[in-house]
């Protein structure tokens, strides 16, 4: 049996500088409460639990003292031998705050993973298959699921068609070519710098369409590879969501780790 490739050392960077508006809580998304403890402290000990990470840079909404507090409460509760946490602003597009995160990493850091503090209940083997490919060469990786909706793609409506419908079919992508993304995403150090980089040329409208990081390292023509996610890894954005998070939580094992 061949031995698993040596782990790089790798950093976290966990954004959660989002407002969270979406969950109409009048509070960061990060703060909001999910089985009794705010969304980040779920996405911050799912971390540590992983053992992936050397550092964890949070990102967090300038100037909020509360998420501040807590993660100084988080790194007291981690034992010694435990990842470095590090704390930043967040910006004012998730990008920026990758950036951020960017900008603190310890000298050393060999790869990293995003990660957004909204996928609080991603579960250890999916960090795992992440950093596994990174270990073995890819240069950058995302975990993802298959599509379970056909999916197609809409226009606006004009003319007096829109009297009666706002949008119209313009076409249907192949399911079994389609996959929903999630983090983390995981890139070699150097990999996402360039990434970042060839990302401060774009126009504003570009910008404003780059949704993940990956969509940026497409963009250099560096090949992205794709590893299982966990439809566990639901990227808690409405109210909805929120219930089935708590769901999971509550479920029949009672634990988080419950879909690999
Ligand atoms: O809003 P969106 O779905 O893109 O958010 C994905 C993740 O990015 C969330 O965890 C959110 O906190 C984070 N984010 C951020 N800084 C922003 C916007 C979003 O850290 N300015």
């Amino acid at each position: 049996m061949s031995e698993s490739p040596t782990r790089l050392v790798t950093a976290v960077i966990l954004v959660a500088a989002g407002s969270g508006q979406r969950l109409g809580y009048g509070m960061p998304k990060a703060a909001v409460p999910l089985g009794g403890e705010p969304i980040l402290m779920h996405a911050l000990r799912g971390i540590v639990a992983s053992g992936a990470a050397t550092q964890v840079c949070v990102a967090l909404p300038p100037g909020d003292e509360p998420l501040r507090r807590l993660c100084d409460e988080f790194r007291e509760e981690l034992a010694d031998g435990g990842p470095l946490l590090s704390v930043v602003d967040g910006g004012s597009t998730r990008a920026d705050s990758v950036r951020a995160g960017i900008a603190a990493l310890m000298d050393g850091i060999e790869a990293v993973l995003v990660h957004d503090a909204a996928r609080a209940l991603t579960p250890e083997s999916v960090f795992h298959r992440v950093s596994e490919a990174l270990a073995a060469g890819a240069a950058a990786v995302i975990p993802a699921v298959a599509v379970v909706d056909t999916v197609k793609t809409v226009a606006p409506t004009t003319g007096t068609d829109a009297s009666f419908a706002p949008e119209i079919l313009t076409g249907t992508a192949p399911r079994e070519e389609l996959r929903a993304v999630q983090t983390p995403q995981g890139f070699h150090l150097e990999t996402l710098l360039k990434a970042h980089e060839a990302a401060q040329g774009l126009a504003p409208n570009e910008s404003a369409a780059v949704t993940d990081d990956a969509m940026l390292v497409e963009m250099l023509g560096t090949p992205v590879h794709v590893v299982r996610g966990s439809t566990q890894s639901l990227k808690i954005t409405t109210p909805l969501d929120l219930i089935l998070a708590e769901g999971l939580l509550e479920g029949p094992l009672g634990a988080r780790w419950v879909e690999g």
